[in-house]
């Protein structure tokens, strides 16, 4: 499987590179930039580990070496500030996005190709890319809450001392402020959290607040996410490569579940080969269903406003 990387030069890019390259699974990794000569630096730099990873192509180029691929992952955009919103972003980003979007067009995409938005305000991007290219929106799909889902359970797991594989619990709705936390199915090694030894109401709230700032943490103290957000976009595209079907909260075209209609968020998505096979409308608390559909009027008035 090929998969190409525009914005592969930068933090984002780079590091879903090397997560792609440990986990061995896809055959071609692309990295696509604007900046020439660091986009063939980052190539570089991956091709000199090969030799104790695996047998992969890796390559770095223009857009045109898009041309081919199963993934395309975007990546590119600009990075909010610490005291931005990642919606604030978005006047900024929409005119480069469109720009990424006519030069993906331009090269041509393959009939099953799966575009894959990292870059923010993911929602109402991943929302624009379905609008603008000419494939079915089963196969347009974003990185959602799949970031903030894997932070909340590594940071709950740091918090109780219990393995971070062992944590479920899982964000829906935005990426951003109006996240929703899906505490009425959470559980640790399948124990109910809510009766797990030393959880209590203010050590959650205590856990969920330090998620929701998780993004403007690490820029405030390393400039930007690299590790997590790489492994995340791995994560979603060995799901891909391999048909998993697994379930995940990243973001897609949502028609009719929750009462939710015509925006891109998060909620339990199928995810294989083909992109999204289905989405799992699972019972939730009357509070946490409300918190969503507000979620996604945020998305949708931001869609009226920007991309009208
Ligand atoms: C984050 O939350 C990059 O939006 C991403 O760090």
């Amino acid at each position: 499987m090929k998969v190409s990387i525009i914005g592969g030069g930068g933090l984002v890019g780079s590091c879903a590179g090397f997560a792609l390259q440990t986990g061995k699974i896809v055959r071609e990794i692309a990295l696509v930039d604007l900046n020439q000569e660091l986009v063939e630096g980052q190539a570089l730099d991956l091709l000199h580990g090969a030799s104790l990873l695996s047998d992969q192509v890796i390559t770095a180029g223009g857009t045109e070496s898009v041309a081919g691929s199963d993934v395309v992952v975007i990546t590119a955009g600009l990075r909010r500030k610490p005291d931005e919103s990642r919606l604030d972003l978005i006047s900024r980003n929409v005119t480069l996005f469109r720009g990424i979007l006519a030069d993906v067009k331009k090269v041509g995409l393959k009939k099953d190709a799966i575009v894959f938005v990292v870059s923010n305000p993911v929602d109402v991007l991943t929302y624009l890319a379905v609008k603008e290219l000419s494939l079915p929106p089963s196969q347009v799909i974003g990185l959602g809450t799949v970031l903030d889902t894997t932070r909340l359970r590594s940071l709950l797991a740091q918090r109780l001392a219990v393995p971070p594989t062992q944590v479920g619990v899982t964000i829906f709705g935005e990426h951003g402020d109006s996240m929703v936390p899906i505490w009425s199915n959470a559980q640790i090694a399948g124990l109910p959290l809510d009766k797990y030894p030393s959880v209590t109401p203010s050590l959650i709230a205590e856990v969920e607040k330090r998620t929701r700032g998780s993004g403007a943490e690490v820029i405030k103290k390393k400039g930007g996410a690299g590790f997590a957000v790489g492994v995340s976009i791995a994560d979603v595209v060995h799901c891909i490569a391999l048909d998993q079907r697994r379930i995940l909260p990243v973001s897609s075209l949502i028609n009719g579940p929750y009462g939710i209609r015509d925006v891109c968020l998060s909620i339990p998505t199928i995810v294989g080969r083909a992109g999204v096979l289905g989405t799992v409308e699972v019972d939730l608390w009357p509070k946490e269903k409300l918190a969503l559909q507000a979620s996604a009027r945020v998305l949708r008035e931001t869609i009226d406003k920007v991309l009208k």
